[in-house]
């Protein structure tokens, strides 16, 4: 697919590597390839970058001074619209609303928060989305363009088509059985599925497994408007809503395992709203001797929004307390400070 005649700003470091991970595949018994967008680019990196790329491009293009945007309070998309904002020098305003019944210092005040305001950005705390859309009204002038939630519009899809394209050149003609990757508002997943014909367990975090699938052809739909092509097909797209649990926001004790797996075993940070989902799905739904990527699609500044249940989760399994009391007193003279 011909993306070159969209407009398109640089905010991310492509390619984003593709790593194997022998110890996590042998833990497994598949074969599990990381893509990861968790890293390079601008404002701690992320999948929104990507879409960010199409979606400001086209509002510079218009001329837009402001964007506003919106989200839940730990919004990845905001904080890296935030990000986006400073380096293009646009205004940006984020309207969150309390979608996750969370608060307390850690969600309300660190993680994307802080991130959001040390970009520069102007944030809204409100209660209902009604609150949202009036401020977003009141906000808006001739020259703000209004980005949806999570950046997912028509073209913003278009960053993972881009996206699949670049995986496609990284795996040659190596096999992939299928390709994880976690579902919110939808656009990550669409542009993977307009983007390749592997097939796809687009692993919900906030809806059912019907409800998803119907947001993912409503977005993938926008996205074939900008491109000009037909209606597309999303017969390899097989939503699983295995790890919901108690729904958006809400970890499982299977995410949290499955953030201490990959940390224990290849060093690689997740988080525990989207892609420790997403990986909690594979690390149950993996078939033996699968070969398999999983997309990592950012979000680790959320995880110090949960920094009390991370705080406790990373202990499990650690080493106890008196191990370390016996290390300090047991240090070398002048080995450290
Ligand atoms: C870290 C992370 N992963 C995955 C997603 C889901 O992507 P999409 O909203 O395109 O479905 C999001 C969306 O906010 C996200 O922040």
């Amino acid at each position: 697919m011909d993306l070159s005649t969209f407009p398109r700003v640089p905010l991310g470091s492509w390619p984003t590597p593709l790593d194997t991970c022998p110890r996590l595949s042998a833990e497994l018994g598949a074969t599990v390839l990381v893509k990861r967008d968790d890293v390079g680019g601008i404002g701690l990196g992320g999948n929104k970058l990507r879409k960010l790329e199409f979606t400001l491009a086209a509002a510079l293009a218009e001329g837009a001074g402001k964007i506003v945007t919106f989200g839940g309070v730990q919004t990845n998309h905001g904080r890296l619209t935030a990000a986006s904002c400073a380096r293009l020098g646009l205004r940006c305003e984020l309207v969150l609303t309390r979608s996750v019944s969370r608060s307390g210092f850690a969600y309300d005040r660190s993680g994307n928060v802080a991130l959001d305001e040390l970009f520069g950005a102007t944030v809204y705390l409100c209660d209902t989305d009604e609150e949202a859309a009036e401020i977003a009204a009141a906000l808006a002038d001739d020259r703000t363009v209004t980005l949806p939630v999570g950046g997912s519009s028509g073209l913003g899809v278009l960053g993972y088509v881009s996206a699949a394209a670049e995986l496609a050149a990284q795996l040659g003609d190596r096999h992939v059985d299928r390709i994880f990757c976690a579902l919110g508002s939808g656009g990550t997943v669409a542009g993977l599925a307009l983007g390749t014909e592997t097939p796809i367990t687009a692993v919900t975090v906030s809806r059912e497994a019907d409800a998803a699938m119907a947001v993912v052809e409503q977005v993938a739909g926008l996205a074939a408007d900008v491109l000009k092509i037909d209606e597309p097909k999303l017969d390899h797209v097989t939503p699983d809503d295995s790890a919901l649990g108690e729904g958006y926001g809400v970890p499982t004790d299977e995410v949290w395992a499955a953030l201490r797996l990959f940390a224990r075993t290849e060093g690689i940070v997740l988080d525990p709203v989207y892609t420790g989902k997403a990986a909690a799905a594979l690390v149950a739904g993996v078939r033996p001797g699968e070969t398999v990527v999983f997309t990592h699609t950012g979000g680790t500044p959320g995880l110090f929004g949960y920094a009390p249940d991370l705080a406790a989760e990373a202990r499990i399994g650690a080493l106890p307390a008196e191990t370390w009391i016996h290390r300090l007193t047991h240090r070398i003279p002048g080995s450290g400070p």
